[in-house]
């Protein structure tokens, strides 16, 4: 009960049922518009001065976004990554002078509608220095369907920063990712966040550019990153599947099965850790995994790297993109930069919390209610409907050799049997469900999930409330009517032109 009510206050701000704390939402946002155009008026003052007198920014804008980003709505207490990705680097990009800013401060407020609320006082801040946009859109991001133009400013905030500079000084500041990128110039790729999805993290060391991405999507559909040349990432996370499989376990090279689902990569930029067991941290340590896993491409990093060196136009790809020849770490940041256009937003949900209330039906609203109550948003906390955290929910745990889950990654027999919470965005278009693909269908899924998992020694304690809220099965029927309402728009994309 008190986890209930600690997780409740945590969350309240995604899931305001109660009317105060819409009020207060709506409050913040007002204050944060007004914030906003005070600010914005004095800064853009404080620029004017600035060229005219020849002297640089007002050192404060810079410790600011660091700030907003780490600060950032979902991301706060999602993402440790985000904060950490973004705190050895941050600095270095925005001291640029002044070309850099006027595009670069596009910034938070928009987008994050109903995360941000909390913090919004300290992001306000930020959209001081692109007099435009913010503001409008704040106002009415409630009645609008299209979820691109409000969400995208802030991600462009960042890649601007690295970019913008980057032809003149990037070298310098590279270095300490690591990255020998010597004069990675490209074309800065805005990011479109779709409504309903907070400002995309993105590391500091791996801006997305045009160029990039497109680099990255060849990568991600080349059959050659296997060793024998059968499968590519798209084999196992197909787009026309919803970026993943409809086969409860993959089947790799030599057409071995593996004993786990392949989960969507849709929206997997925003997951504080990578795989059910989240033993890779970021996509871009993702990414090698499975070019060396035996069973999924059998190859090895450097035998990949060697096919990939050995053709002419990947070759200068890479140079073009990075500066370097064909590396594994490049290889994953340009698959990892690809991916991050992968998303999902603007669902009906998505919509109705933006205030179209015909966006749900009636059984929809009614399985919103559900799922709020009795305690599926503790795990699957909007607006990425996880926390990213660890349970063990009894699946698969009578099996003869059950799979470990956490445990293989922290060691510890607490974490016997506990997976990731799955995002549920775009659930209904991802079957089959769980780790191990053991439920066909939603329906299922559900019913599991329902009775608080399923018995065993390990189960999570956290299932309690979920089992004592004693979901009915028509009211089992409602939630399943309300996953449905988190299928939005997501890119599906054909295999480009391979070198
Ligand atoms: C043979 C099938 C297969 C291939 C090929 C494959 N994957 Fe996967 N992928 C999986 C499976 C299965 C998992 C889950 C494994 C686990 O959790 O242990 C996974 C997990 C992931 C995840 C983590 C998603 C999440 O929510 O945790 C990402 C991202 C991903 N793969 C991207 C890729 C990329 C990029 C490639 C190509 C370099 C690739 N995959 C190739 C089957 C495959
Ligand atoms: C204590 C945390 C927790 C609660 C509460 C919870 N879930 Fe889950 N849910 C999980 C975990 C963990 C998994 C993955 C289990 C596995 O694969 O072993 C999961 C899996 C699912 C899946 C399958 C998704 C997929 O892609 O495989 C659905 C659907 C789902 N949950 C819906 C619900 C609903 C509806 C409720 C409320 C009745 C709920 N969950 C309550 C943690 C939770």
């Amino acid at each position: 009960m008190w986890k209930r009510l600690v997780s409740f206050w945590k969350h309240r701000g995604e899931m305001s049922v109660c009317p105060v704390v819409r009020w207060q939402t709506l409050a913040g946002k007002w204050r944060m518009v007004m914030l906003q155009k005070t600010l914005s008026r004095w800064l853009v003052c404080l620029i004017a001065v600035a060229f005219l007198t020849g002297c640089p920014k007002p050192a404060t804008e810079r410790g600011q976004k660091p700030a907003a980003h780490t600060t950032g709505p979902a991301a706060s207490e999602a993402t440790p990554s985000t904060a950490e990705s973004a705190a050895p680097s941050t600095t270095e990009a925005a001291p640029q002078p002044s070309e850099a800013q006027p595009a670069e401060q596009p910034q938070q407020p928009a987008p994050s509608e109903e995360a941000a609320k909390p913090e919004t006082q300290e992001t306000a801040p930020a959209p001081a220095q692109q007099e435009a946009m913010p503001a409008p859109e704040m106002t009415s991001p409630a009645t609008e369907s299209q979820p691109a133009q409000p969400a995208a400013p802030q991600e462009s905030a960042e890649k601007p920063k690295e970019e913008a500079p980057s032809p003149a000084e990037k070298p310098a500041e590279s270095a300490p990712a690591g990255a020998q990128s010597a004069a990675p110039q490209g074309t800065p790729y805005e990011v479109k966040v779709p409504l309903g999805l907070p400002p995309l993290p993105i590391p500091e060391d791996n801006p997305m550019t045009v160029e990039k991405i497109e680099l990255g999507k060849m990568l991600y559909f080349d059959k050659r990153v296997s060793a024998d040349g059968s499968v590519s990432c798209a084999t196992c996370h197909d787009p026309n599947m919803a970026w993943a499989e409809h086969t409860p376990t993959s089947k790799g090279i030599h057409g071995q099965v593996g004993t786990r689902n392949a989960p969507t990569v849709i929206n997997a930029a925003y997951a504080t850790s990578q795989f059910w067991d989240g033993r890779a941290k970021t996509l871009e340590e993702q990414a090698l995994g499975p070019v060396a896993n035996p069973i999924e491409m059998g190859h090895t990093i450097e035998g990949m790297v060697q096919t990939l060196d050995g053709i002419p136009q990947y070759k200068e790809l890479f140079q073009k993109v990075f500066g370097t020849g064909v590396t594994p770490e490049n290889f994953a940041k340009a698959i990892a930069a690809f991916e991050r256009t992968v998303l999902s937003g603007n669902s009906p949900y998505d919509r109705y919390r933006a205030g179209d209330q015909n966006a749900l039906t009636e059984a929809q609203k009614r399985g919103l209610k559900v799922f709020e109550e009795s305690g599926c948003a503790d795990c699957h906390t909007p607006p990425l409907f996880s926390s990213y955290e660890f349970y063990n929910a009894g699946v698969g745990m009578n099996k003869e050799k059950p799979d470990e889950g956490r445990k293989a990654v922290t060691g510890k027999d607490e974490d016997f049997g506990k997976f990731r919470v799955p995002s549920l965005r775009e659930v209904a278009n991802t079957a089959p469900y769980f780790h191990d693909g053991s439920a066909a269908t939603l329906e299922e899924a559900v019913a599991v999930m329902a009775a608080g998992g399923i018995d065993n020694p390990h189960r999570s304690e956290e299932f309690d409330t979920v089992r004592e809220a004693k979901i009915t099965p028509e009211q089992q029927k409602d939630l399943v009517e309300f996953l449905k309402a988190l299928s939005g728009e997501f890119p599906k994309v054909e295999p480009p032109q391979l070198p």
